[in-house]
């Protein structure tokens, strides 16, 4: 029984990992998109195309993605009582940042879709430093684990 656990948490635990990196794939892409988008002349037939491209990678990716992260990481979580630790506040603070920018690039694409261009390419590529900063630390969270 006991071995049949062990084996458990490590299927979950892969499969906590491989979704993460479809979502943090998403949360790269996305707003490279949106600068791509931009460049697109407004109502034309590329403006559509570049609609199309991100309510998919929304949908088939990044909202299925985001989901099945959560759910394993909390089965994780509660296996191994990571609630009570040092590492996992920090990891928890971390990934809830990557979720409300997930929220945010699921707005811009709503407003992008409906006409509205808020932020400059070159600020939509700087966004780009958020997944990244944030996933290091988390991964170091999670591996080197330094209270
Ligand atoms: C969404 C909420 C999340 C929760 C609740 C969560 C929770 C956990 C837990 C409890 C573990 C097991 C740690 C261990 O066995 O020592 C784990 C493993 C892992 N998590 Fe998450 N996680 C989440 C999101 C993420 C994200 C966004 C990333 C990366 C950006 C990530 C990367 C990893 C990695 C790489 C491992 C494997 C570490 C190892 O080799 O043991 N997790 N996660």
């Amino acid at each position: 029984m006991q071995q049949v656990l062990a084996m458990l948490y490590l299927w979950l635990k892969a499969g906590h990992v491989i979704f993460v990196i479809f979502w943090m794939a998403g949360l790269f892409m996305l707003p490279r998109f949106f600068v791509y988008h931009q460049e697109a002349p407004e109502g034309s037939p590329e403006n559509a195309a570049w609609i199309d491209r991100e309510a998919k990678l929304m949908k088939i990716i990044m909202w299925p993605s985001l989901v099945v992260v959560w759910v394993l990481g909390l089965a994780l979580a509660m296996e191994i009582g990571a609630f009570s630790q040092g590492w996992f506040h920090v990891k928890l603070a971390f990934v809830l940042v990557l979720t409300a920018y997930h929220f945010w690039l699921a707005q811009y694409a709503q407003n992008l879709a409906a006409g509205v261009r808020r932020l400059s390419g070159k600020k939509l590529r700087m966004l780009n430093e958020i997944p990244g900063v944030a996933a290091a630390v988390i991964v170091i969270m999670v591996i080197v684990k330094p209270f």
